[in-house]
């Protein structure tokens, strides 16, 4: 299995921050945020990854990943999004570096202790995503359940039909890129994650389970602190 960080976006909810970098080269405690879903992939035996980046400061990456030999990872590569298409639309450019492969893809701003490993090593076809229990579903993308099973995921919905968030983190076979494809713009003109898993809901072949652990989106000022004050915590608490 591949795996996939998308990094890109202009990061203008975070402005002043993101004048000068990438949103998701911010600091959290004592890393670069990207620094987080990369060891998660690497955790769970996944060696070879492509981060996906766009926007202004896209050259950050290379100063900060390099080759990636650092972080444990063996073959690290790069792809440009242009413009902002979406998740989506990030994920497509990944295409010919999964080369047939199943592909684990992490939100670049999604920082988990999870160990995802099993669901790496299990996953046969398909996707599979990962909820958590949320205070604030209207943030994410939300399944709604008929009879324990989903049956659609709504995207930021004003009215959220359970207390569940779609994380960042998917696993995918390869027909996902055909299915970005066939994806039309939504509403606010980008190919979403959300419809991309709702194909899979419609061919039956999505799958589900909770994340266990410590998770956060830390796409937001309140978040990057809330999450850099969990991992400065629990270092510690391992320092005891
Ligand atoms: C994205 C996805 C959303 C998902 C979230 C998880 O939203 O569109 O479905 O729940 O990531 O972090 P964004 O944070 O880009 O607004």
């Amino acid at each position: 299995m591949k795996g996939v960080i998308l990094a890109g976006g202009l990061g203008s909810r975070l402005y002043p921050l993101t004048y000068a970098t990438n949103k998701h080269l911010l600091p959290i405690y004592n890393k670069p945020m990207v620094f987080y879903p990369i060891q998660t992939l690497v955790n769970a035996g996944i060696k070879e990854i492509m981060v996906v980046t766009g926007g202004p400061h896209a050259g950050d990456f290379l100063r900060v990943l390099k080759n990636g030999e650092g972080l444990g990872v063996d073959k690290m590569v790069y792809s440009y999004q242009e413009g902002e298409g979406g998740i989506s639309a990030a994920l497509i450019l990944a295409e010919k570096f999964a080369a047939g492969d199943s592909v684990c893809v992490i939100l670049g701003d999604n920082t988990t202790d999870a160990d995802i490993s099993k669901d790496v090593q299990d996953f046969k076809s398909g996707a599979k995503i990962f909820l958590k229990k949320v205070p604030d579903p209207e943030r994410f993308g939300v399944p709604v359940f008929e009879n324990d099973k989903i049956v659609r995921i709504e995207e930021k919905p004003k009215s959220p039909k359970s207390d569940y968030a779609v994380t960042g983190l998917y696993i995918y076979d390869k027909k996902c890129f055909d299915f970005i494809r066939e994806l039309k713009p939504s509403d606010r003109g980008e190919l979403e994650i959300s419809d991309l898993n709702n194909k899979y809901i419609d061919i039956g072949e999505l799958e589900f389970s909770e994340l266990t652990g410590y998770w956060r989106d830390a796409g937001t000022f309140n978040t990057i602190l809330e999450a850099g004050n969990y991992w400065f915590n629990k270092s510690q608490t391992q320092l005891k």
